[in-house]
């Protein structure tokens, strides 16, 4: 165990709502690139259950931050959703994963689109410099079901504040009406307009580069909103403008 884990300690516990959380845990990992995982892990019944986490803070920040949600029947959320401040979890050391900007061609707009915990990758990437540096114009999506489990908004609004003419934050809740959120899903909103109209930005192959984070039928279904729009999925030997990352 020692060998691939490091133990951490929980400094902080936020619950959004009944199911959904961050922690905040101290513990000494080896640098990673913002949009990157690492795992979280716990003793479940006398056993080490280990499971993929994305880092929410920047690679600069400290503690480690982590959002997760409670899900049915899973054995690690569930205790993960237990823990309170000075808490021991085990964390692995080496951070992972290809949902980084090193990995994303040059384009003029950066589209970051979210459902649910998925959107915290997203939300390091966008506290570096590296995505001002390399776009012109940032548009953060993130779909959630009910408005409070669209999470870190002072996050969201200091980034705003840092970019005021270059970040555009677009939300959708799907299961309740607000008077700020478009309401649907994501691929819907693509094919017929809402989403662009909404953001002030045309989502063109040629300006655009398109991050895609959380639920796997999102994923697959934006990917076929976007493949009809002219976008192609991005691989290394074959470049496009469509990166992306299931969570489950
Ligand atoms: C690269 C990567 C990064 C991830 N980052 C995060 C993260 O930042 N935050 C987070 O909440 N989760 C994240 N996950 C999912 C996470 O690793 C766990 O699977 C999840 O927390 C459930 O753990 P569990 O042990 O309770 O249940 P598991 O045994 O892992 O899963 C039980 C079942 O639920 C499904 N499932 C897993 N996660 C979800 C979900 N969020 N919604 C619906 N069904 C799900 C699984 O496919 C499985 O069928 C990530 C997964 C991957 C692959
Ligand atoms: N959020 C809750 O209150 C709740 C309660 C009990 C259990 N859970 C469990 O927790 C898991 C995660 O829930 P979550 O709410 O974080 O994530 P989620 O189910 O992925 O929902 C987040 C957002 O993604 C949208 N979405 C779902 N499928 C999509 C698709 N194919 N294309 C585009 N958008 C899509 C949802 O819209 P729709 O609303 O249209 O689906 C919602 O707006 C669920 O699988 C469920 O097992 C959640």
């Amino acid at each position: 165990m020692a060998q691939s884990w490091t133990e951490g300690r929980v400094l902080g516990k936020v619950a959004w709502t009944e199911r959904l959380f961050s922690l905040r845990i101290a513990a000494g990992i080896e640098p990673f690139q913002a949009g990157q995982f690492t795992k979280l892990g716990l003793e479940v019944d006398g056993e080490l259950v280990g499971r993929p986490y994305s880092l929410v803070n920047s690679p600069e920040e400290q503690p480690l931050d982590f959002t997760f949600v409670v899900v049915p029947g899973g054995p690690l959320s569930a205790k993960l959703a237990s823990l309170e401040p000075d808490a021991r979890i085990w964390v692995a050391p080496r951070a992972n994963g290809f949902l980084v900007l090193r990995e994303v061609p040059e384009a003029a707009h950066l589209w970051l689109m979210a459902t649910g915990t998925g959107v915290g990758p997203f939300l390091s990437i966008l506290k570096t410099a590296l995505p001002w540096d390399r776009f012109e114009r940032v548009v953060l999506v993130h779909a959630a079901r009910y408005a409070p489990e669209l999470i870190y908004p002072e996050t969201v609004q200091g980034i705003a504040r840092a970019h005021p003419d270059r970040f555009v934050y677009v939300p959708f809740v799907s299961r309740e009406k607000t008077d700020f959120a478009l309401t649907g899903r994501i691929p819907q909103a693509i094919g017929d307009g809402r989403l662009e109209t909404r953001a002030g930005i045309l989502l063109k192959p040629e300006s655009s580069q398109v991050m895609l984070c959380g639920n796997p039928e999102m994923v697959a279904d934006t990917t076929g909103a976007l493949l009809a729009r002219g976008l192609k999925k991005h691989r290394r030997r074959e470049p496009g403008q469509i990166s992306v990352e299931n969570y489950w």
